[in-house]
């Protein structure tokens, strides 16, 4: 009797400390089936009640019994520890290597096109213009009439114009998409009086042929400049200015006659050609220049329409396409690379 208790003791914890060991549902799977199971050590213990004297009977029975469930109870104990712990196998499997480097998320960038409008504008803000945005839809008061263009005028044949059906704009008024961004040179004058410095990005749109150097909806920037005593020499130290911070320091600039209704006199302005110095190449068609914008100094006709006194105040304006700005800057050949939304493009530009 003494014998059989000791040997249910050591059983019990014997079986308790391989439970404590067990890491997972196999090997407790095991443990129950050697301590419990029909061919188990305690079944073979039990089995062998019958030689034990009979008064002794229900006390090596009860400890049995109570060995049995505190080996069930220490089973089912660890088996819910362990539900929480993942199987050496599900580990191994789920294995990282920490010292791999990581993978780098790929960021999104600013497209070209915003990041040469934001240097051109940038230029400006230096020397004091402040940056304003008007509507792409217009009113040829404002894209035409009032910048010195009447109806019927020829040269309204400069800009081949996209009306808007007048039935769809509900005005009898003519509306249109902007040809150019000097329509807000009014809606600033307007609103403002001198001194009057600010710089216009935005949309415009003509309805012409596609080619590699034309876009029917394409970005310029305006400029305008007025107050007392603004001069000619004004125009051109501004935008020589600003030839020079894009281009080089050493940039040289041409002005050459031109004719905008809005301005007079008007000029096109070109930088010697940074490729060749000047000498001629492919990119300056071997003329040795490169045409970046159209300005000229504010017309009376457009001063005396807000409202300023064409006697006292003078200013200059002035357009210009960054994406031929940014074509001549970074050698792009063709202008329809920037929609054409080709990554091996766009990722040239960080
Ligand atoms: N608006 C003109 C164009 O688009 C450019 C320009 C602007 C010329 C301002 C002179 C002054 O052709």
């Amino acid at each position: 009797m003494e014998a059989l208790r000791k040997e249910l003791e050591t059983l019990q914890a014997e079986a308790l400390e391989l439970v404590k060991k067990s890491v997972d549902a196999a090997q407790l799977e095991k443990v129950r089936v050697s301590f419990l199971g029909r061919k188990a050590r305690l079944t073979a213990i039990l089995r062998q009640l019958p030689t034990v004297p009979p008064e002794e009977r229900p006390v090596v029975g009860q400890l049995a019994n109570t060995v049995k469930r505190a080996i069930e109870e220490g089973i089912e104990a660890r088996r819910a520890a362990l539900g929480s712990i993942p199987s050496d196998e599900i580990l191994r499997k789920d294995q990282i290597d920490v010292t791999l480097p990581g993978r780098r998320p790929s960021l999104g960038r600013l497209h070209p096109l915003t990041q040469i409008i934001r240097e051109i504008c940038g230029v400006f803000v230096e020397m004091g213009f402040a940056v304003m945005e008007g509507p792409e839809v217009e009113w040829d008061y404002y894209n035409f009439e009032a910048l010195n263009i009447p109806e019927d005028h020829p040269a309204r044949d400069m800009w081949d114009t996209f009306w808007i059906d007048p039935a769809s704009a509900r005005t009898s008024t003519p509306m249109l998409l902007r040809t150019h961004t000097s329509p807000m040179q009014i809606r600033i004058m307007e609103q403002t009086r001198p001194p009057v410095r600010v710089v216009v990005p935005g949309k415009c749109y003509r309805y012409e042929a596609v080619d590699a150097s034309h876009e029917s909806q394409f970005d310029q920037v305006e400029g305008l400049a007025v107050d007392e005593q603004i001069t000619f020499a004004d125009l051109k130290g501004t935008l020589h200015t600003f030839a020079r911070r894009l281009f080089g320091k050493d940039r040289k600039t041409r002005f050459r006659c031109d004719y905008f209704p809005f301005v007079e006199p008007g000029v096109d302005m070109s930088i010697d050609c940074f490729l060749c110095k000047g000498t001629g190449c492919r990119l300056c068609k071997d003329t040795g220049w490169l045409e970046i914008l159209g300005a000229g100094m504010v017309h009376p006709n457009v001063l005396a329409r807000v409202g300023y006194d064409p006697a006292r105040y003078t200013g200059f304006a002035f357009g210009l396409g960054p994406a031929r700005v940014a074509m001549l800057k970074y050698g792009i050949e063709d202008i329809r690379f920037f929609h054409g939304n080709d990554l091996r493009f766009l990722r040239q530009f960080p």
